[in-house]
């Protein structure tokens, strides 16, 4: 392994983790791993399978509507302008596994926290690269896996909400853990009471409990983060006593008690439950598929081509 890449942890950290969120230091800036140089590489050579590129728009309520798209025929310089001046935002999904230079970062950033806080054990780690325009707002979600989010280029403001109580309904969860749309969870103002507020800088990371709910806010830059997500055992018990209850309730009709309330050879049966339900694909007729509607082109609006339009 090479030097450490978490700074500063604590004993308080050590036992706020997966708790409470958790703010520390990183040295990943230094690296020059994510220059500009090698941020337009990485656009244009990430395959297509594993590049989501999104826009955020949001209706009269407030409510955010996701649209999907493609990088079209930009190429990486210009995919990278159309991210720091435009709408979208672009999701390299898991190039810490396969990029040469991100993959042993990574590794280095979880053994870190491995050796911070004994017990800890990761069974995957994906690591996503995330670039986001100075207009970007990520709405109130929920994701599945645990996430650790290295800063690493401009401003953001994310708010870390508790997951359990009001903030985390059990069957808003349920349907995240079922797929049934995007991860976006119902959201009320009231809640931003309980939440943690936290204003990232380069060189700052942010880690929270399993499936608490979050929201984002880039302070009017260009954004470019590193998210981090793993499993460990405790996180595939929650999402097995999730997609078990939220099968339970929509297919059987049955009323499942909520997370906080199963205990924990209920967890195990939960979660031996759903290796069943989803190896018998009992929901998978309800997973919600998303499907391209523009198309990343020279010359267009931030560089977004309605297909519609088209
Ligand atoms: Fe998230």
């Amino acid at each position: 392994m090479g030097q450490s890449v978490v700074r500063g942890w604590t004993d308080r950290d050590t036992k706020a983790f997966l708790k409470t969120p958790v703010r520390f230091r990183h040295d990943l800036v230094e690296t020059g791993v994510f220059s500009d140089e090698a941020l337009a590489r990485l656009l244009e050579t990430h395959p297509d399978e594993l590049t989501d590129v999104n826009l955020n728009e949001f209706n009269a309520d407030g409510m955010a509507v996701v649209r999907t798209g493609t990088r079209g025929g930009l190429d990486g310089h210009s995919l990278l302008r159309a991210a720091k001046e435009g709408r979208v935002w672009i999701n390299l999904r898991k190039v810490g596994c396969s990029d040469p230079k991100i993959a042993p970062l990574v590794d280095q950033a979880m053994a870190d926290l491995q050796a911070a806080n004994p017990g800890f054990r990761p069974v995957t780690v994906y690591a996503n690269l995330l670039l986001s325009g100075p207009t970007t707002r990520v709405p109130y979600h929920a994701d599945t896996p645990g996430v650790c989010l290295f800063h690493l280029v401009g401003a953001k403001r994310i708010w870390i909400y508790p997951n359990q109580g009001r903030t985390l309904p059990d069957e808003a969860m349920e349907a995240v853990a079922l797929r049934e749309g995007t991860e976006d969870l119902p959201y009320r103002s009231e809640f931003d009471e309980d939440a943690q507020v936290f204003d990232l800088s380069p060189g700052q990371a942010v880690l929270w409990p399993f499936n608490a709910p979050h929201r984002v806010d880039n302070l009017g830059t260009f954004n470019v983060s590193l998210s981090v997500e793993f499993m460990t055992w405790e996180g595939r018990l929650r999402h097995g006593v999730y997609y078990a209850n939220g099968t339970m309730r929509r297919r059987f009709g049955l009323s499942p008690a909520g997370y906080a309330r199963t205990s924990a050879p209920g967890r195990l049966v939960r979660w031996a439950l759903t290796g069943l339900f989803k190896r018998f694909r009992v929901n998978a007729a309800r997973e919600a598929v998303f499907k391209a509607d523009f198309d990343m082109a020279p010359g267009a609006r931030d560089s977004v081509q309605d297909r519609a339009a088209a």
